[in-house]
Order: structure tokens, then C-alpha cells, then sequence
């Protein structure tokens, strides 16, 4: 076994993470929901959703069987929702084509949506014991840094080297401790900024120590302006409830539920107009932006006081609730920031 490996095994043992609510599990249904959470968010916001998750969908049945809105509900926050998407549909595949049992073949895991060639090692790993390498961000940073690999880790050109060397990397055994000390040394000591060398098990062989590169390595991506957009959130208000819209299945949020938007004041008047409703501008409330990784969204909330709602202003998709039950419904993080100073102002006046 490369000295790499051995260092990062024993230190796993010793030093790693042997106590998160997903660990000392091989149920390969509770390591893949962790997985999913754990792709774009960190351990410590995954814990509370993790465990209200498998406690309302204990297993693929169940998730199989619930509808979007509920696991959508139970996903409100996390971000990132066609994760939570792809996971309702891929329980309903297993459901479908493999009699409700997690697939142990490694191509057919990442035949399911959302599970990518990491995810599904990281699932064979500890689940089956099988000898199958991850690579997410986290380990690219450790590579890229242990073996000076320059260029930015996730071009393809870069990112093929960085696989095959991951692969030639690999124990014949200890499977667990070696996949999850990958991830803990690249979380706790290996990190982004301030890496702690010092008590570092790989320091001994680390390329980017030794020639003092750390801080320049992982390449950083090619820097593109990322775009901005405006929209303006109609918060329409009748007595103390809220008008919320379901979004269109797919694209940004799909399937949640958020405000009617406009593109900016002006045509906001003319959206209500639409609605068929008569209102009186309410309390201002403070703007505020969100970033997505291909945008930022710069968002200007506007409340309306309803003075006259016709019986069809419910349409279709549309749903009226009390600010407490819409913070609780399926919702982007930005709209409950909204609903919360909403419910502040509110509680004041
Ligand atoms: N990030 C991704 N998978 C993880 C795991 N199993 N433990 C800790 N952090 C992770
Ligand atoms: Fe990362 Fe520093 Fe360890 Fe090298 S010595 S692997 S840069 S923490």
C-alpha cells in the first residue's frame, strides 16, 4: 500500500470523525441520503435536516411513496433542490427496477439521478467495502497540494490526472477509514484557507509543503464575471396570510413555493392589475441578494395590502397561508428571510 494511504489510515483512526450520525451504518439507503446532503453543504447544517429526514423517510420505501411537496418541505433550506429531486426519483427507480434494494453494482448507482462517480464510490465504499475511489472537492484540494498538481482541479484535462491518480492510490483494505479520512483531512486539516500542516500525517511527503506552494495550490478556476439579475417579490397581504405560487418543476427552486415576481416596480403594478385585485402599498422591507453559483439575485421585496380579492385570485398553483404555516411550507431560504422580517414588522406595529 502506497505510504500516502497507510499515513491517512492510521490518522483516520485516530484523529478522523467517527461519530456523525451517518457513520457506523453500512445501510446503504442512510449513507446515500448523507451523501446527496453532504455534496454542496457542510456537516454541521446536514446534521439537524439529516436526522428529521430519516426520521420522516426511514427508508427507500417510504421515500419512494411520499409526494415531492413533502420531500421538498424537508429539503427547504438546504438549497441546491434537485438534489432533493433527483433523490425522491431515484427511490422510486430503486423501487422500479431493483425490487426496492440499493443497487451494489457500481454502474448501476450511477445510472440513478443525481449520483455522480464520487457519490457512488463514496456509497460503495461504505456501504460494501468495495475498493472504489471518491474525488469532490475536498480531495482534489489534498491531491492537488500532496502531488503539486497545477491547473484548476475541475478541468477535464486536470481532473482525468487527478482520477487516475486517486485510483493508483487506493489500499486493498480499510476501505472505510481510508475513504472517510480523504474527506476528514481535506475538512479539518487540508482546508481551503489556514491548512494546519504542522500536524499534518502526509506533511512528511507533501509536494506543495516541501516547495512552500500550499497557499497556490488548488489552481483557482479561471475568474468569469458572474452575471446579476433583478426581480421584485410581490408579497401580497390579507389580514395576517400570504400569497404564495408554486415555480415551474424545473430551473431555479422548481417546485417550491415563493412570491409572484416582477420584473421591477412598474410592471409589478401591472401583475397585481393581472390578479384582478385592488391593493394599498404596505411597510417597505429591506432588499436582499442571494448568490446561486451561475448568478446573483438581487431581490427587492414590496408588500401589498389587499383591499379587494376576488374569489379567483387563489388560481391555480397559487395557495393563501398564515406567515407561521408559510414558513414552515416548502420555500427558498430568501422567501423565509422575507416571511421572518415580515413577521418582525408585523409583531412591532
Ligand atoms: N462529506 C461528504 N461525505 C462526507 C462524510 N461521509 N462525512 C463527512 N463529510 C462528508
Ligand atoms: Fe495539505 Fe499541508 Fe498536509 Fe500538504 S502538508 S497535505 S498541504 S495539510
Amino acid at each position: 500500500m502506497s505510504e500516502f494511504s497507510s499515513r491517512l489510515i492510521a490518522w483516520q483512526k485516530i484523529h478522523g470523525r467517527h461519530d456523525l450520525p451517518w457513520q457506523n451504518t453500512t445501510d446503504p439507503y442512510a449513507i446515500w441520503v448523507s451523501e446527496i446532503m453532504l455534496q454542496q453543504t457542510q456537516v454541521t447544517a446536514v446534521i439537524g435536516y439529516y436526522a428529521k429526514f430519516m426520521q420522516r423517510f426511514p427508508s427507500i420505501v417510504s421515500l419512494a411513496e411520499a409526494t415531492q411537496e413533502e420531500v421538498l418541505q424537508h429539503w427547504s433550506g438546504l438549497g441546491y433542490y434537485s438534489r432533493a429531486r433527483n433523490l425522491h426519483h431515484a427511490a422510486q427507480r430503486i423501487m422500479d427496477e431493483h425490487h426496492g434494494e440499493f443497487p451494489q453494482d457500481f454502474e448501476s448507482m450511477q445510472a440513478l439521478p443525481g449520483i455522480g462517480r464520487s457519490t457512488a464510490a463514496a456509497i460503495a465504499s461504505f456501504a460494501f467495502h468495495q475498493i472504489q475511489t471518491i474525488l469532490d472537492g475536498n480531495v482534489k484540494r489534498v491531491l492537488s497540494r500532496h502531488f503539486l498538481v497545477e491547473g484548476w482541479p475541475s478541468k477535464p484535462s486536470v481532473e482525468k490526472i487527478l482520477w487516475s491518480l486517486a485510483e493508483t492510490l487506493l489500499p486493498q483494505q480499510n476501505m472505510v477509514a481510508y475513504t472517510q479520512g480523504l474527506m476528514d483531512l481535506g475538512a479539518t486539516l487540508c482546508t481551503r484557507s489556514k491548512p494546519k500542516c504542522d500536524t499534518c500525517p502526509l506533511q512528511v511527503s507533501c509536494a506543495a509543503y516541501r516547495n512552500q506552494r500550499v497557499h497556490e495550490l488548488p489552481t483557482p478556476k479561471p475568474r468569469k464575471t458572474i452575471p446579476e439579475k433583478n426581480t421584485t417579490m410581490l408579497i401580497l397581504l390579507d389580514g395576517d396570510e400570504v400569497m404564495l405560487e408554486k415555480r415551474p418543476p424545473t430551473g431555479i427552486w422548481g417546485g417550491l413555493w415563493s412570491f409572484p415576481e416582477a420584473e421591477n416596480i412598474i410592471s409589478s403594478d401591472l401583475t397585481l392589475a393581472r390578479f384582478g385585485i385592488t391593493t394599498q402599498a404596505g411597510t417597505p422591507l429591506a432588499k436582499l441578494s442571494h448568490a446561486f453559483t451561475h448568478f446573483k439575485l438581487h431581490i427587492e421585496p414590496r408588500t401589498f395590502h389587499i383591499m379587494h380579492r376576488k374569489p379567483s385570485v387563489a388560481g391555480v398553483g397559487q395557495i393563501w397561508l398564515s406567515i407561521d404555516d408559510a414558513i414552515a411550507a416548502a420555500i427558498p431560504t430568501p422567501v423565509r428571510k422575507i416571511l421572518q422580517s415580515l413577521q418582525k414588522k408585523l409583531a412591532s406595529t
